[in-house]
């Protein structure tokens, strides 16, 4: 323990804590975690075929946008500070298998596309790589009599990742929780000439009903059975940690915890644990209750979300992806 003004064992009343929160400039100067507007990632759903922004009703203020939209929202966050988005592709095409997952002329492949071309380097595009909004059973890899095979799932991902990676995106966060995903991407983005590629890996993806919004959003609700079996439960904090050694191991940039405010002690540790940089992604459902709580008047929606988002950070989230991220930058900048 560190002792400050002597090692008396001085208390009050010559210690007074109140003494440096006596006005908000006091307190400025003493604030000890700061978030920034570069510290937050914008997720953008981009959908095909659909002509206008739609919305739904379980997250408001998100929006599904049309590829004609995409130029427009990238700018919106640009305009707000924020460096980074997160893509999420919603395909026409569905199938058993992997749907249009890593075609050349995908939704998520051609929106990234776009959005290079017309902003260069000034956006770093984050890419999710997963099967689930184009299987028509909606799991995160490939069904084979029922269950989920792993080797095939991976060496489909792979393949997505790459496609990702020739469109020009800056990282790929594969978000499947699949065994060696991390390994098989590094594989095929170095075999193809991506080694600047960076993963940005889901590491310790918990089965969350609080991800209930960003499916009805991305129109990717599992149609039999559940997650259980690749993504955590909320229960293994040493496997979560396991998780983690694994996906660096494995040549992960970047490691990801998620849902974000209920495991707090995870990212905890994992900053304990690590020197990569970590990532939290503050997920749909988290959004979900404030903005539910808010709009019955039961709490103030600015205040909760920066409270949330600040004891993120502080917990040791170098990034956080937040469906927030431009209501709290315009906060941030105001
Ligand atoms: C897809 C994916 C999900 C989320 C991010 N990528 C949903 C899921 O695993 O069912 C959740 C994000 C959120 O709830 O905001 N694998
Ligand atoms: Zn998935």
């Amino acid at each position: 323990m560190k002792i400050g003004r002597c090692d008396c064992g001085a208390g009050y009343p010559v210690v007074r804590l109140r003494r440096l929160r006596t006005t908000p400039s006091v307190r400025d100067l003493l604030q000890e975690t700061h978030l920034s507007v570069k510290d937050l990632i914008s997720p953008i759903f981009v959908q095909e075929r659909i002509t206008k922004r739609e919305t739904i009703q379980s997250m408001p203020g998100i929006e599904r946008i049309p590829p004609s939209e995409i130029i427009n929202e990238v700018q919106t966050v640009l305009d707000l500070g924020i460096r980074a988005i997160m893509l999420f592709g919603i395909p026409f095409y569905k199938n058993k298998r992997d749907g249009s997952a890593f075609l050349e002329h995908g939704i998520v492949q051609d929106s990234v596309r776009v959005v290079r071309k017309h902003f260069g380097s000034r956006v770093a595009i984050i890419t999710d790589v997963c099967l689930c909004q184009y299987t028509t059973h909606g799991h995160c890899g490939i069904v084979v009599k029922g269950k989920i095979d792993n080797d095939k799932s991976v060496r489909t991902l792979a393949k997505v990742a790459t496609s990702h990676a020739e469109a020009g995106t800056d990282m790929v966060a594969p978000s499947a929780m699949m065994d060696g995903q991390v390994k098989a991407i590094r594989k095929g983005l170095d075999e193809n000439g991506f080694e600047d590629v960076a993963i940005i890996s889901y590491s310790a993806k918990h089965a969350s009903p609080l991800y209930g919004p960003f499916r009805d959003i991305a129109c990717s609700r599992p149609q039999f059975g559940d997650r259980r079996t690749y993504q955590m439960s909320f229960t293994n904090p040493r496997e979560a940690m396991h998780e983690i050694e694994q996906d660096i191991r494995e040549g992960a940039d970047i490691i990801m915890i998620k849902p974000a405010i209920p495991y707090l002690d995870l990212i905890y540790q994992a900053k304990k644990n690590t020197n990569l940089p970590i990532c939290a992604y503050s997920v749909s459902g988290e959004y979900a209750l404030i903005k539910a709580a808010a709009g019955k008047g039961l709490i103030d929606e600015d205040s909760v979300m920066t409270e949330s988002l600040t004891s993120i950070k502080r917990a040791g989230a170098d990034l956080i992806i937040t469906y927030y991220a431009k209501k709290m930058a315009a906060l941030l900048n105001e």
